[in-house]
C-alpha cells in the first residue's frame, strides 16, 4: 500500500479543515429546511445562517452583502456576469491564461453580437491590455491566478486601467481567493467570481458572484425566489432575483466556516503554501528529466511541469499508482496550452493546501527520479 499524496488542490482541495467538516456534519444533522421559502421557525432559522455566511463573504472581499450573489461555482458565477452584462456590440478583453470558463462563454456570446480579445501577459501585461481597449470596450476580465502555471496577474495595476478608461473590470478568483487577498473597493474590481471549494477550503456547491456597486444583470436562470410569488414576472432584486431556485446550503454554511478558517490562518496559509511551492520548484528544477513551466515567483501554490519525452497523463497515471494524486493533460484550459506550446502532451500539475508537507514533495519527487522513470 503506498502512502497517500493528494496534489491536486487546484482542482479540488482536500481535506478540508475540521471546522467545515463539522459546520456541514452539524447543519446536516440540525436543520437541512429551505432558507427564504417558508415561514416556519426552520426556515427563518436557515435563511439567518445563510444571511451570515453572505455577509461574511461580502466583509472578506470588501462589498456589501446584498451585492453577493450565491452560484453554484466559479463557471456559473462567470456564466451569470457574461451572459446577464453582455450585449451585441460589446467588446470584452481577457487575458491568454483564461480558463474554459471564460473563454467558452465568450466564445457562445459571438453568436449574440459580443466580441472579445485576448492580450498577451507577461512583462508588459497591463500595457498590453489597455493597448486593446476601444469605445466598445465594456468589461475588462481576467483570472486572478493561472490554474496551469500558478502566476498571478496583476489585478490592480489593470483594475487602475479599466478606470482610466471608464471600462468595467472582473476577475475570476477560483484559484487566488483565500491565497491572495482583494478589497473590491481598495482595489477597484466591478466584479468577483469565484467558487468555495478549491483554495478557500469549502465543499462543492456554492460560489459566488460579487459587485461593487448595483448594475443591472440580466438573470441567467428564472424560476422561483421565495418572493413575489404570484408575478409571472422575474423579481429584479438583488441578490435573490439572481438566485432562482434552492440553494445549496450546507455548503453555504460549510463556506462561512471556511472563511473563518483563512480569515484566522490567513498568514500562517500564505507563509505555507509559498514554501512549499518553493520547495517543490527548487527540487523538480535539479531533475534533468524536468521541465519546469512555473516561475520562481510564487502566485498560487500551483506548479506545473513535464517529465521530457512523455505524456502528463502517463506520467500522472504513474504517480498515481504510487499514490500521489496530481492533475495531468490539459485543465480545460485552451489559451495557456496554447501560450506554453502543450498542447501536445498537456502538463503535470502539483497543486498545494496548507496542509502538505515537504515530506510529501520529497516522496513524489523520488518518483521522478531517473533511475525510476523508465517505470512511466
Ligand atoms: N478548473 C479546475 C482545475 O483547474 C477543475 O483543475
Amino acid at each position: 500500500m503506498y502512502r497517500r499524496v493528494y496534489f491536486d488542490n487546484a482542482a479540488s482541495s482536500f481535506p478540508k479543515p475540521q471546522s467545515v467538516v463539522y459546520a456541514v456534519q452539524n447543519i446536516l444533522k440540525t436543520n437541512t429546511s429551505n432558507p427564504g421559502r417558508s415561514g416556519h421557525y426552520m426556515s427563518s432559522g436557515i435563511a439567518k445562517e445563510v444571511y451570515s455566511v453572505r455577509k461574511k463573504i461580502a466583509d472578506f472581499f470588501g462589498t456589501d452583502e446584498t451585492l453577493t450573489i450565491f452560484t453554484q461555482n466559479a463557471t456559473h458565477a462567470i456564466n451569470l456576469l457574461f451572459f446577464g452584462l453582455l450585449e451585441r456590440g460589446d467588446e470584452v478583453i481577457i487575458s491568454d491564461l483564461e480558463h474554459n470558463a471564460v473563454l467558452r462563454p465568450l466564445h457562445a456570446l459571438k453568436k449574440r453580437g459580443v466580441t472579445f480579445k485576448i492580450f498577451e501577459t507577461g512583462n508588459k501585461s497591463v500595457e498590453n491590455c489597455e493597448h486593446l481597449i476601444t469605445e466598445n470596450t465594456k468589461l475588462i476580465f481576467i483570472t486572478g491566478a493561472s490554474n496551469v502555471t500558478g502566476e498571478t496577474l496583476p489585478v490592480r495595476q489593470i483594475a487602475e486601467v479599466a478606470k482610466k478608461h471608464n471600462v468595467l473590470f472582473g476577475i475570476d478568483t477560483a484559484q487566488s481567493a483565500g491565497v491572495v487577498s482583494y478589497d473590491m473597493q481598495k482595489d477597484n474590481i466591478d466584479f468577483i467570481c469565484g467558487t468555495g471549494h478549491k483554495s478557500l477550503l469549502g465543499i462543492q456547491g456554492v460560489g459566488f458572484l460579487l459587485m461593487k456597486q448595483p448594475i443591472e444583470i440580466q438573470p441567467l436562470i428564472y424560476g422561483g425566489t421565495g418572493s413575489e410569488s404570484l408575478n409571472a414576472n422575474q423579481p429584479i432584486t438583488f441578490p435573490e432575483g439572481l438566485e432562482s431556485g434552492t440553494i445549496s446550503t450546507p455548503a453555504i454554511i460549510g463556506l462561512g466556516a471556511a472563511i473563518d478558517f483563512i480569515s484566522q490562518n490567513s498568514k500562517y496559509i500564505y507563509e505555507k503554501e509559498k514554501k512549499l511551492y518553493s520547495y517543490a520548484y527548487e527540487k523538480l528544477l535539479k531533475n534533468e528529466f524536468i521541465t519546469v513551466y512555473s516561475s520562481e515567483k510564487f502566485g498560487v501554490p500551483t506548479i506545473s511541469f513535464n517529465v521530457k519525452g512523455k505524456p502528463s497523463e502517463s506520467v500522472c497515471e504513474y504517480l498515481s499508482k504510487k499514490g500521489v494524486c496530481l492533475r495531468g493533460g490539459f485543465h480545460c484550459t485552451l489559451l495557456a496550452h496554447q501560450k506554453l506550446k502543450t498542447t501536445d502532451y498537456g502538463i503535470c500539475r502539483a497543486s498545494f493546501s496548507p496542509f502538505n508537507n515537504t515530506d510529501e514533495i520529497d516522496y513524489m519527487c523520488s518518483l521522478l527520479n531517473s533511475e525510476r522513470l523508465s517505470e512511466i
